[in-house]
């Protein structure tokens, strides 16, 4: 496994991320981009896999033909002990445990996919990498954000507009800086 985790989350101009535990859009583009991102891996023919990790809102948030998510170790963060979840997919109470657990097996990259309360601990876990952020140029209803983050993370590319449904999106990738975020003040 790589020595660090990145983050993948879309969201919209005011940081919304979800709505009654489901996104709020839909969009193809970002879907494929998503599923082709966190699969990926040149290590495949050394039978190593990817995984990604999300929180227990968010797996539910799957629909149930959708999920696990194909061809990725998928890891479902819970502090429930009682938490059912399909064979192959695994259950991990914290993220630190998660990490551990998958350091140990046929990994390449590990993904943070969500929701907001896992995105809010891995914006500030000192094994962040990188964050891929598609940015949709359009305002939804949404009950469940984003944390602010630019602060301690640094601009590294910026996809051309993509098109779809009428919505403008962009795909950002940013760096964490995280001795800065650790002498910030508010730490
Ligand atoms: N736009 C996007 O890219 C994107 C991506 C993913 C999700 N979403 C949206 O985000 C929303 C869900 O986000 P959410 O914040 O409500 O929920 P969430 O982060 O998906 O899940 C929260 C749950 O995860 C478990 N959990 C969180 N941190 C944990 C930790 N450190 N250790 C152990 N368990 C932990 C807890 O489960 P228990 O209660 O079982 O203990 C907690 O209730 C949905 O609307 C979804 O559609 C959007």
């Amino acid at each position: 496994m790589r020595d660090k985790f990145d983050i993948v989350v879309a969201c919209d101009s005011n940081r919304g991320i979800g709505k009654q535990n489901a996104l709020p859009w839909r969009l193809s583009t970002d879907m494929k981009y998503f599923r082709d991102l966190t699969s990926s891996t040149p290590l495949l023919t050394e039978g190593k896999r990817n995984a990604v990790i999300m929180g227990r809102k968010t797996w539910e948030s799957i629909p149930p033909n959708f999920r696990p998510l194909k061809e990725r170790y998928n890891l479902v963060l819970t502090r429930n002990p009682n938490y059912s979840v399909p064979q192959g997919v695994f259950r991990s109470p914290s993220l630190d445990e998660a990490l551990e657990f998958l350091s140990g097996g046929p990994v390449d990259r590990v993904f943070v996919i969500g929701g907001a309360e896992v995105y809010k601990q891995a914006l500030a876990h000192d094994k962040c990498g990188l964050l891929y952020l598609t940015e949709i140029r359009a305002q939804f209803d949404c009950d469940t954000f984003l944390p602010e983050f630019r602060g301690f993370f640094q601009l590294l590319s910026c996809s051309e507009v993509m098109q779809e449904n009428d919505l403008n999106s962009c795909v950002k990738v940013y760096e964490f800086n995280y001795p800065e975020y650790l002498s910030s003040a508010e730490v």
